[in-house]
């Protein structure tokens, strides 16, 4: 509508003007209708523009702060948990997970824990009521660590395998600030022919350097676990004093972090049918608590904070 380049004055320009002088009446008289018209339409589009969309009444103050809505975060367990399988994972570990109620057999009699053997002790285990009818290797109970995956990966895949089971175990034990009766676990199994101890101390050296910074040394602890042979416990320098010794190492200067070892033999004879010969193969398992990293990490001193939901805890890992 512009008065020199305006549309409306070029078509005026080259209609009416060039128009012979006999046509020139209707010529206008059209070209004055679409002037109307163009006139009208942009009247009213400016209207509806520069209403407002919500009418201010005495109902809504829109002075007023908005509703504020935080977004969800990840449970730092969860957190933990996804970092130390993905470290595994850039490995090329497959994930697996188990059921959290497993029979006897599983938790206990295929990972090398005979009936009535005293390792069984260490497990403070809870049982699932009403199963004295059934024979023992059939007893329901509380996984109480994720090595009963171990052996139903082993099932399900034949040789090689390389595997990470992150999960929830139980423990009869009574709540305090290290102890919680439900806590959480990632597992790990690595089956091939020629896998040795030295393939064990890289592998965790790496996750352990992965997880609390490349200046952390392992060393590997002479222990028993009845389904690995030999068994150890990794430890690593304390990474606050960096091996000095503090409150937090109990000025050992070192932090005792997971058990792993050499799968026992025994182990692969309850998954032989699978391709699991002991002649022929060997492997190495490690387990490790979530909440212990976790607490070590971020330098929580009470594991109770975990499971009490207070917002004002937990956003702090948003
Ligand atoms: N399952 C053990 C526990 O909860 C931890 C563990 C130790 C797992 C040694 C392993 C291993 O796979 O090789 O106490």
């Amino acid at each position: 509508m512009a008065r020199k380049n305006g549309i409306l004055s070029q078509i005026n320009d080259t209609w009416l003007k060039g128009a012979p002088n006999q046509n020139k009446k209707d010529v206008g008289f059209i070209l004055n209708r679409i002037k109307q018209n163009v006139e009208q339409r942009v009247a009213a589009t400016l209207k509806f523009v520069l209403t407002p969309a919500i009418e201010v009444s005495s109902f809504l103050d829109i002075t007023l702060p908005g509703i504020h809505r935080p977004l969800g975060a990840e449970h730092p367990i969860i957190k933990t948990m996804r970092e130390v399988v993905n470290v595994f994972r850039a490995l090329g570990y497959s994930v697996a997970e188990g059921p959290e109620i497993e029979p006897d057999y599983y938790n206990f009699e295929a990972l090398n824990f005979p009936p009535n053997h005293p390792a069984r002790d260490t497990q403070d285990t809870l049982f699932v009521s009403g199963q004295e009818k059934k024979q023992q290797r059939d007893r329901l109970l509380l996984r109480t660590h994720t090595s009963p995956v171990q052996v139903r990966a082993m099932l399900a895949q034949k040789p090689p395998i390389r595997v990470v089971a992150p999960g929830k175990v139980h423990r009869a034990d009574t709540a305090d600030a290290t102890h919680s009766p439900i806590f959480h676990q990632v597992e790990g199994l690595a089956v091939d022919t020629n896998i040795t101890f030295s393939d064990l101390k890289g592998t965790l050296d790496h996750a352990m350097k992965s997880l609390f910074g490349s200046a952390v040394k392992t060393r590997f602890y002479p222990s028993f676990f009845p389904f690995t042979e030999p068994s150890a416990d990794v430890q690593i320098t304390c990474f606050k004093c960096g091996g000095k010794g503090c409150r937090l190492c109990k000025n050992s200067g070192w932090i005792e972090l997971l058990g792993c070892g050499m799968v026992d033999p025994n182990v692969f004879k309850f998954v032989e049918s699978n391709g699991y010969d002991a002649r022929k193969i060997s492997g190495f398992a490690f387990g490790m608590g979530v909440e212990r990293i976790t607490m070590l990490k971020y330098g929580i001193d009470d594991i109770q904070l975990f499971y009490q939901g207070d917002v004002r805890f937990l956003e702090q890992f948003a």
